[in-house]
């Protein structure tokens, strides 16, 4: 979710230099939690916001849950047969994204899981969403059918889910510690998120890239309708990819981007802020930085060269682009 790993040292200094003191973080636009998961190992309390609600279940449980791992008996009970007949995944997403059996495994993982409760299932469902996002080519839902094209011979193209999946639980049980405070998680607009009780906010908008557009539902709608067993969605049965519908905010338009960004700074404005900028997106840097030093007056940026790879490795294409930190204190 453009994920921000290779800016954590980056970060992690904005963050300590504007709340030494740490105190409670909210990372707003939280995506794949690893921004919050390096606030919780500062020892922030971090809330983690997004308004899908798949993030909302990866952060449960690396940054809200302390100690709960799965059993081995748990897992092998999610992989073992299932326990009821549901067969919404091999239905709906036939010849989609996956095999028959790894569509097979979703369903009869989800009918152990369904049983589960706490943080043992958010770690489940958070394993299910990772190994899905890593079977499919450049992790994103956007492309379907023959994938052979995109098949640069890694690894995780030749697993099995429920190879992953068992894998993705090890990796979830190696990240998982206990933080000196608690953490917690929401799930909705960042206009919802109260205003004041934060002593550190961090901003990963969606920005407008310059085409394309920037529908995270589009891209990963498949991990949100993994993340309920799509229950209570509404699939878009005349696309191919079976897709969710978009949810449309200011952010979604070029025309209300700019609003969006004016109406997100009044928001926090009595809180000191860290804001995540790339360039090649809308607004352009002046604008984002005029309409930041309009409410908050003090703004210092700090500039990240970064290299961004699109496409498997054997096409990808490198985009050097200039990333960008804002602070204001
Ligand atoms: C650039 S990504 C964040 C990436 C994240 N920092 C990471 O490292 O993975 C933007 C996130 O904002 C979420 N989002 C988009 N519009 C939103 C809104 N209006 N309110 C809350 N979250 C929103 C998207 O679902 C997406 O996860």
């Amino acid at each position: 979710m453009g994920s921000k790993h290779r800016l954590l040292p980056h970060l992690a200094q904005a963050f300590a230099d504007l709340a030494p003191g740490r105190g409670r973080a909210l990372d707003a636009f939280s995506g794949s939690g690893v921004v919050s998961y390096l606030l919780k190992h500062q020892g922030f309390a971090v809330r983690s916001n997004d308004y899908l609600g798949f993030p909302g279940v990866v952060a449960a449980a690396g940054v809200v849950n302390d100690d709960v791992r799965l059993t081995d008996e748990d897992v092998e009970r999610i992989c073992s047969p299932a326990l009821d007949d549901r067969d919404f995944c091999r239905r709906t997403f036939d010849g989609v994204f996956f095999t028959p059996d790894d569509l097979a495994f979703l369903d009869s993982a989800w009918s152990h899981v369904a049983t589960m409760s706490g943080h043992a299932r958010s770690v489940a469902v958070a394993a299910l969403c990772l190994a899905a996002a890593r079977r499919q080519p450049r992790g994103v839902f956007t492309i379907s059918g023959d994938l052979s094209r995109y098949d640069d011979g890694r690894r995780d193209l030749r697993l099995s889910l429920r190879e992953h999946f068992v894998e993705r639980v090890a990796d979830y049980h190696r990240a998982v510690f206990t933080g000196p405070v608690p953490c917690s998680v929401s799930t909705g607009e960042v206009g919802e998120v109260e205003p004041g009780a934060w002593d550190l906010v961090y901003l990963d908008p969606p920005y407008a890239p310059v085409s394309d557009d920037n529908d995270y539902t589009k891209r990963f709608h498949f991990l949100e309708g993994l993340s309920r067993y799509w229950e209570g969605d509404e699939i878009m049965w005349e696309t191919r990819t079976r897709k969710l519908p978009k949810r449309v905010t200011k952010f979604s338009s070029r025309r209300t981007i700019e609003a969006a960004f004016g109406e997100l700074f009044e928001q926090f404005r009595a809180v000191p802020l860290v804001l995540s900028y790339s360039s090649h997106a809308l607004p352009d840097r002046a604008t984002l930085e005029g309409l930041l030093r309009e409410v908050k007056g003090e703004v210092e940026v700090r500039t990240v060269p970064h290299t961004y790879s699109y496409g498997t490795h054997r096409t990808a294409v490198r985009r050097r682009v200039d990333e960008l930190l804002l602070l204001a204190p």
